[in-house]
């Protein structure tokens, strides 16, 4: 029996498109290759927080399952590669997901389906990474014997505005008629469809669009910490400048920048432009800038617990948030984690409170959580609020016990100081 959809790696894109597939009432299948992730969505459990359990009964009373074996993408009449992107240990594109996905779909692929890759990459990856991969493995040409996409993944995880059907989405083919195929697919699952020249110019645009936010976070922390030098309140000037109704978009200083697009995909566009021979310099310096606001926030912290008679050295530092932005679970490239080792470098005694993070470890040690705020707050030497979880409210901290370090410009009050 044939399928509507097969998405290819579930996890925080690939779940949610196969939750909104199913929803439209497309026959859809999971591909996946982590028995951890396959166990828990047999047993009924979402691991990722956009589909609830719940959710996740509806997708299964509609039919979806989700397994191992590949001759599902045999029936697929759409094959949607949702694999990740990260980084090799010395900060490199790492294509290795896409590639092993793309191997496996080039064994079972059939004439007519409809295969898009939605993991982010640099230009090029469509055409000249998965193509190639297709058709040696299936004997298929792309664009004559079954039709190859690019369409890239705009998820907001946690987002409770924007989701997969209200996101305007960008469609791209190998040819016209493969754009023309997956912009048919789409249709039956976004709102607004936006066609992209060619695929090399839909993976730019999705570069582009984290890159521009990983440099203006990068301006305003550096702006912060210049703010911080001259006495002078970033957040009053933030918020000032943000009344500026047209040709200003706020950006908000913090630890550090989290998840796995912000932090990793300007190393792809970087990367890409390197090897074109025309590096980009304001990615390379917004690096530098990010990198250093986790030592930043640290280096501050351990300053206001030094005092007459008094160093970081045995101080109680509790971070309030580990996970990478406001009320998710998520702790991939977290600055919690380079905030608390440099913390213990400096001889503190740390701890977070995150009620949606049950463990977090640095360097494979594992840092105490404290769950029960009131009373972590009132053994501290010193708090810092990382990330704006909704259960941080500024009522809460300005009455903290202890003095609170505040990244997020969220607080007030004498024993409050902000980044
Ligand atoms: N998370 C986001 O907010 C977000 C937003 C936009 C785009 N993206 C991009 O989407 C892609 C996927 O990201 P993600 O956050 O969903 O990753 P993820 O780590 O949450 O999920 C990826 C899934 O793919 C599975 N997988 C790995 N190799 C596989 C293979 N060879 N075959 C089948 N399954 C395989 C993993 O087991 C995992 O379940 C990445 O390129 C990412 O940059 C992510």
């Amino acid at each position: 029996m044939m399928i509507d959809l097969v998405v290819v790696g579930l996890g925080h894109v690939g779940l949610p498109l196969a939750a909104r597939a199913c929803a439209a009432g497309l026959t859809t299948a999971g591909h996946d290759t982590d028995p951890a992730v396959l166990a828990a969505l047999d047993a009924g459990r979402s691991h990722i927080g956009d589909v609830n359990d719940t959710q996740l009964a509806g997708m299964r009373a509609a039919g979806f399952r989700a397994g191992r074996d590949r001759s599902v993408i045999g029936r697929a009449a759409t094959v949607v590669i949702c694999v990740p992107t990260g980084l090799t240990a010395d900060g490199a594109p790492d294509l290795s997901a896409v590639r092993a996905a793309s191997a496996d779909v080039a064994a079972a692929l059939r004439p007519g389906t409809l295969v898009v890759l939605e993991s982010t990459s640099h230009p090029g990856t469509t055409q000249d990474v998965v193509r190639p991969l297709l058709e040696r493995g299936s004997g298929l040409r792309a664009g004559e014997d079954f039709h190859l996409a690019y369409s890239p993944e705009r998820i907001d995880p946690g987002n409770p505005v924007f989701g997969v059907s209200n996101t305007p989405k960008i469609v791209s083919g190998c040819t016209p008629l493969c754009a023309k195929h997956a912009t048919a697919f789409y249709s039956r699952l976004v709102d607004t469809l936006v066609v992209a020249k060619g695929t090399r110019e839909a993976e730019m645009a999705k570069l582009v669009e984290n890159t521009y936010r990983y440099v203006n976070i990068a301006l305003v922390d550096e702006i912060a910490l210049c703010c911080d030098a001259m006495g002078i309140d970033v957040w009053d000037v933030l918020h000032c400048a943000a009344t500026k109704p047209f040709g200003y978009a706020p950006f908000r200083p913090g630890a550090g920048v989290g998840g796995h697009c912000i932090p990793v995909d300007p190393h792809y566009l970087a990367a890409g432009a390197e090897a074109a021979g025309s590096p980009l310099r304001l990615v390379a310096a917004a690096r530098t800038v990010l990198d250093g606001m986790p030592r930043h926030v640290a280096d501050r912290a351990a300053a206001l617990l030094t005092g007459p008679g008094r160093t970081a050295a045995g101080a109680g530092v509790l971070l309030l948030g580990a996970a990478y932005k406001p009320d998710v679970a998520d702790v991939r490239n977290s600055p919690a984690v380079p905030v608390a080792r440099r913390l213990r470098e400096h001889g503190a005694r740390v701890l977070y409170h995150d009620p949606l993070v049950p463990d977090l470890r640095v360097d494979g040690t594992a840092v105490p959580r404290a769950t029960d705020l009131p009373s972590a707050l009132a053994a501290a030497d010193l708090a810092i609020l990382l990330q704006d979880h909704a259960c941080y409210g500024a009522p809460l901290l300005t009455r903290s016990p202890c003095p609170v370090l505040d990244t997020r410009g969220r607080l007030f009050g004498p024993h409050v100081t902000r980044l």
